[in-house]
């Protein structure tokens, strides 16, 4: 354990034994576990967390973690003989350093291990970068580690937040942005809401878009910003009835009090780093309250 005038970090078993890290600033409080790199939650003092844990949770060395923030490597989505978007969401990833700012955040340094599934690829490294504090900050540093080959990449930062009821949830910010709708065969279409109002399955990725997007919740009254850079698409999943009900580690309800807007690089906005080429990609967690 290591404190300092205002924090405190911890390194303790989680859930399932995994190891996990607390940290505990002045302002806010969060979880890590080692174990895909996740923050599993991220709190303000005096207001409801900002993250959404499933009930139904696997926390096993094999599973990902459902809720928090599963970090998407290095493909997004389904591939051929391959799970789900990626594995560094099953590695246990590298503690590398902790580090307090004048501010009084924290910041936890993890790092992919080289693992044999990227034996195939462009060698790269991903460094991931958790700052508590007023907001939760999570930066991705993905280097192209190789001296001549080009390395194609996809990363998502697969947020889920709280809401205090879907159905009094507005998600605004992605007007006039092209999207793929997973729900409709993947079709390609434009937003035309300035709110997008969740009342059926929702799985769309937006293309080209960087800019801020809120959610906001009449229930708990405030809104939620995922503010980014570096990141071109923005994914927004509510799974609705039928699919909460076919995934095994989340509830048949719980649907009704969650919505991920996750932070990425993925489809036509996958990244494409030159040889020796860093890419930094940030996404800024918080609320405000009405
Ligand atoms: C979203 C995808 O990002 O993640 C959805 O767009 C997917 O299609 C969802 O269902 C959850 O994926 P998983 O692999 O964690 O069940």
């Amino acid at each position: 354990m290591s404190t300092n005038a205002t924090g405190k970090i911890s390194f303790v078993k989680g859930q399932g034994g995994l190891s996990m890290v607390r940290v505990e600033t002045g302002i806010s409080s969060a979880e890590i576990y080692l174990h895909g790199a996740h923050v599993t939650y991220f709190q303000k003092n005096g207001e409801a967390p900002l993250l959404w844990m499933s009930a139904e949770s696997k926390f096993d060395a094999n599973s990902p973690i459902r809720g928090g923030v599963p970090v998407i490597l290095p493909w997004f989505g389904a591939k051929e003989g391959a799970s789900a978007h990626g594995f560094a969401r099953v590695k246990e990833w590298a503690l590398k350093e902790v580090g307090v700012s004048a501010d009084g955040s924290m910041t936890v340094q993890l790092k992919l291990p080289q693992c044999p599934e990227m034996a195939a690829s462009t060698p790269f490294t991903v460094n991931y970068f958790v700052t508590v504090g007023e907001k939760l900050e999570l930066k991705l540093v993905l280097a192209n580690v190789s001296s001549d080959k080009t390395l194609e990449i996809e990363e998502c930062l697969h947020s889920y937040f709280t809401v205090g009821d879907i159905a009094s949830v507005k998600v605004r910010g992605l007007k006039g942005v092209k999207y793929l709708d997973k729900v409709s065969g993947m079709t390609d279409r434009t937003e035309t809401n300035e709110e997008i109002v969740v009342a059926s399955e929702v799985d769309r990725v937006y293309k080209d878009t960087t800019g801020t997007v809120e959610i906001h919740d009449e229930k708990l009254r405030r809104v939620i910003q995922v503010e980014k850079e570096g990141s071109a698409s923005t994914v927004v999943w509510n799974p609705w009835i039928a699919k909460s009900k076919a995934m095994a580690d989340f509830g048949d309800e719980e649907y009704h009090g969650m919505v991920c807007v996750e932070t990425g690089n993925v489809g036509k906005n996958k990244l494409v780093i030159g040889p020796g080429k860093t890419h930094t990609m940030v996404a800024r967690l918080g609320a405000s309250t009405q």
